[in-house]
């Protein structure tokens, strides 16, 4: 692994960023368990993932900039963060990360960097069946 660069820097910066948003949320507006919580027009989602994104892989400080203190476990207390979401959440962005072509050790290393936040969103408990 390149431990002297940014991911943001490693995966390809701004360009790549937008790549893998654009691929992205069309899986998760796909997804059972997802999708029903996203709204419809889902473009002001992915400008703020794409902004958010940006900064929490190293880049420059687009979200904080425009939005104040992130605070995302909170900005997810509105929404039912159940462990199975957490995890299809983390699915549709192996796949996206897999359909632009990134794969092996830095698709790795953005999953791992994504999956301490996932599971500390999780607010709900795994629903029962
Ligand atoms: C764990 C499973 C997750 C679920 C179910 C989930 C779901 C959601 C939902 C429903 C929204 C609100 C959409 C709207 O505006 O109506 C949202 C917003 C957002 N999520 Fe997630 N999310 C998850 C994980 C993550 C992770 C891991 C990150 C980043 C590390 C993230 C970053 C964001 C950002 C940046 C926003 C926009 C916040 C804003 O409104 O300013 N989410 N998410």
């Amino acid at each position: 692994m390149n431990r002297n660069i940014s991911l943001y820097d490693w995966m390809g910066g701004a360009e790549t960023l937008r790549l893998i948003v654009e691929s992205f949320y069309p899986k998760v507006q796909a997804n059972p368990l997802l999708g029903p919580l996203f709204p419809a027009d889902i473009e002001p989602v992915m400008e703020k993932q794409y902004m958010f994104l940006t900064q929490f892989f190293g880049g420059p400080s687009l979200y904080s900039d425009a939005y104040g203190h992130p605070m995302m476990r909170a900005r997810h207390l509105p929404f039912p963060v159940t462990p199975e979401r957490a995890d299809a959440w983390l699915g549709c962005m192996r796949e996206a990360l897999q359909e632009i072509g990134i794969e092996g050790e830095l698709q790795q290393a953005i999953i791992v960097r994504l999956t301490g936040p996932a599971h500390h969103f999780v607010n709900t408990p795994e629903e029962e069946t």
